[in-house]
């Protein structure tokens, strides 16, 4: 996601300053070089030696000492950067800041920077909402900083409220929103589907499958950070619905008929990489089926074809995307989906490929279109096949 991007970040002397390390490790692993200020107060949270450990560069604490890496560190952390983060930023931080002072090398550094910054206040509750560091934070904002909002909950001083630093991965995909070269989706309404569908048995069992809703939430969030209006109609998931997401939750392929009928007729663009039952019990017992003897038998309906119905009613300018889940005879059948269901892509996954399909993080799979054209994709992680299916997408939309 971050390779070749030069992030420079400011850590400033709050308690919060140790998850900024996880936030550089983090950064880190997705292959962006991040350079470390650590204010003089950081530094007594957590030593250089940490961030030095993470990051594998040298951290910068001095505007004078001497540095492998940069001849004139406020000039160069600031010039050579992509994006200047401060986490935790503290209260002082904001005042010297807002008022442009440049007395210690992170306050310096800011004044010096001309890529986007973003601002991760953190700080005691009482402290946040003082009027005074409100005011700095509204300067800030004039000034065109991305500034995000802490988090509530308990705070290291034992008080309950607003201000504390923000998980790592809220923090990330603000990064990832202000980094993404394509903010091309902007404010184009998709909807993706996400999961597999639980048709009910009896009140406490159901069918269903082995989709993980990986595929349909890492599409949902690149779409988000794209900028794209998202709304996710999802089935139960472990997983973390991207923010900024519309999230429509549901259960069963005829809930999951009715979620996307009720916003077919205000998107653009549709994605269905949810893994929809084609049948479910006839009947739902309504109490729980009892063990016996007997041979049990289950009659099964057929489900609607949600994805057939929407190329039915297909409107001028609507997108069509569809995948197709396979364990034989891929291309064949996936174009033979495309046709029937009146798609523009189809994105074929064999699911017997390691590292494909259910569950995995990544995906191996066939773009085929409706002009009979097909693209092989090797194995990529589920995002970076999420933001090329959204780049498709757009060509074909002609954007
Ligand atoms: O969720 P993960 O663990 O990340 O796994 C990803 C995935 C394997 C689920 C995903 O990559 C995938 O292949 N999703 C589609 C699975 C599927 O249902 O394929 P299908 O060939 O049965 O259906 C074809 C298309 O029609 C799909 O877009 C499906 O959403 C849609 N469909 C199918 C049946 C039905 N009754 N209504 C539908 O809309």
């Amino acid at each position: 996601m971050l390779q070749g991007k030069w992030i420079t970040l400011g850590v400033s002397g709050g308690i919060a300053a140790y998850k900024a390390a996880d936030l550089a490790s983090k950064l880190t692993a997705q292959g962006a070089a991040v350079h470390v200020i650590l204010t003089a107060a950081a530094a007594r949270f957590v030593g250089p030696v940490t961030f030095a450990g993470v990051t594998g560069h040298f951290v910068h604490q001095d505007m004078f000492a001497n540095s492998p890496d940069c001849a004139i560190p406020h000039i160069d952390l600031a010039s050579r950067a992509d994006l200047l983060v401060i986490a935790p930023a503290t209260a002082n931080v904001l005042a010297k800041l807002a008022a442009g002072l440049a007395d210690d090398l992170l306050s310096a550094t800011a004044l010096a920077a001309t890529c986007p910054v973003l601002v991760c206040p953190a700080m005691n509750a009482a402290m946040y909402q003082h009027p005074a560091v409100q005011k700095n934070l509204q300067v800030l904002e004039s000034y065109g900083y991305h500034i995000l909002e802490p988090a509530s909950g308990r705070m290291a001083c034992g008080t309950v409220g607003k201000g504390r630093l923000p998980e790592t991965s809220v923090i990330l995909e603000k990064i990832y929103q202000l980094l993404t070269p394509q903010g091309n989706l902007s404010g184009l309404k998709v909807l993706v589907t996400a999961g597999g569908t639980r048709e009910p048995i009896d009140p406490v069992r159901y069918i269903s499958n082995r989709s993980s809703g990986k595929m349909g939430y890492a599409l949902a969030r690149a779409a988000a950070q794209r900028g794209a209006r998202v709304t996710l109609v999802t089935t139960p998931t472990a997983l973390e619905p991207p923010p900024g997401v519309e999230v429509v939750r549901v259960e069963t392929a005829q809930q999951m008929l009715e979620a996307v009928m009720a916003v077919y007729d205000r998107v653009e663009v549709v994605i269905k990489a949810a893994a929809v039952a084609d049948y479910r019990p006839a009947r739902m017992a309504e109490q729980k089926i009892k063990k016996s003897d007997a041979m049990l038998v289950l009659e099964l309906v057929k489900n609607p074809d949600i994805l057939g119905q929407l190329g039915q009613h297909k409107r001028p300018g609507v997108t069509l995307v569809g995948f197709a889940a396979e364990t034989a005879d891929l291309l064949q059948n996936a174009a033979d989906k495309l046709r029937r269901k009146n798609l523009d892509l189809i994105v074929a996954n064999d699911v017997t490929v390691p590292g494909a399909g259910f569950g995995s993080d990544t995906n191996v799979v066939k773009l085929l279109y409706a002009d009979g054209s097909v693209k092989d994709v090797p194995r990529l992680d589920k995002l970076e096949l999420a933001h090329l299916i959204w780049d498709e997408v757009l060509r074909l939309r002609g954007k």
